[in-house]
């Protein structure tokens, strides 16, 4: 079939017979796709793999660092005004806060759980040891008197031999001061003071703890074990404040608190 057999429609000039068609098809853009409006997203990569992971990394350090530097950002007390009272449900008593409690019941309350997870192992339930590898706590001198000697103990671990003059077992108890607070401290030794029969009456205060620890890291070797001759620098009470053991304090906070009628 011949292009004669029909008639040219006019005005349309890439079908004008003027036109060479290999010619006006050479360009980078054809006439056809010339006409037409660019892709919009044509000339835009998908977003690469590293520009997300470089976002992941951002955003973990971001994190991290305000985490670390400001605490705030998350703290209920820096995010209300300050003096703000927080309103109470109704119906609940005006003082919510626990029964203020005598300091030497509550520490001797705490210390009973840290004795058993720390000292239990070795020295029994009810403080008496087994009578050969490890000695008893009910009475012993080094327990129930001067407060720095019965420290440096728990502290540094004890090379035997004992308050009793006996070495027990392999002639070692290991140290137990490892990652244990002032506050631990504190709680343990008026617990092993005031328990099993042993009635010494004090509170080692958290004060006294840290002053025993201070003491402690100033050994020439901290790392060996107390004996019974380096013990006898320690023969007396840790320093700081001493406090009436009837004292009553806030369970929570541990400080003293007014009788409450
Ligand atoms: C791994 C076992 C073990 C653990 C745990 C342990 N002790 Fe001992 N403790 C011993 C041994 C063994 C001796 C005796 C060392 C010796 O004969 O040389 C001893 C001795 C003592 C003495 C000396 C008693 C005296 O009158 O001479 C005191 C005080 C003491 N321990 C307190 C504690 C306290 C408090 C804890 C917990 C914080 C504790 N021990 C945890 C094994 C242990």
């Amino acid at each position: 079939m011949s292009q004669d057999s029909f008639p040219q429609p006019t005005g349309r000039p890439d079908l004008d017979d003027l036109i060479n068609v290999t010619t006006a098809h050479s360009g980078d853009a054809t006439a056809a796709a010339a006409r037409e409006h660019r892709n919009p997203g044509a000339d835009k990569e998908p977003l690469s793999i590293a520009a997300f992971a470089l976002c992941a990394v951002m955003l973990v350090i971001g994190g991290t660092v305000i985490g670390k530097t400001s605490g705030s950002l998350f703290d209920y007390g820096a995010s209300v005004k300050p003096n703000y009272v927080r309103g109470k449900a109704p119906g609940v008593a005006d003082d919510i806060a626990l029964p203020p409690k005598p300091i030497l019941d509550l520490y001797v309350k705490k210390g009973q759980s840290l004795y058993s997870a720390k000292c239990n192992g070795c020295h029994g339930a009810d403080g008496k040891g087994d009578g050969v590898n490890y000695p008893s706590l009910v009475g012993s001198a080094w327990s129930t008197g001067h407060s720095e000697r019965f420290s440096q103990i728990i502290l540094n671990g004890l090379q035997g031999p004992t308050s009793t003059g006996k070495v027990y077992g392999a002639g070692v108890m290991p140290a137990q001061g490892g990652g244990m607070s002032a506050q631990d401290l504190a709680y343990i030794m008026t617990f092993v003071r005031n328990s099993f029969g042993n009635t010494v009456g004090d509170v080692v205060t958290a004060e006294m703890a840290q002053a025993a620890i201070d003491l402690a890291a100033k050994r020439p070797d901290p790392s060996a074990p107390v004996n019974a001759d380096e013990l006898k620098s320690y023969e007396k009470d840790l320093a700081g404040a001493k406090m009436d053991p009837t004292t009553l304090v806030d369970p929570i906070t541990l400080k003293p608190v007014e009788a409450k009628k």
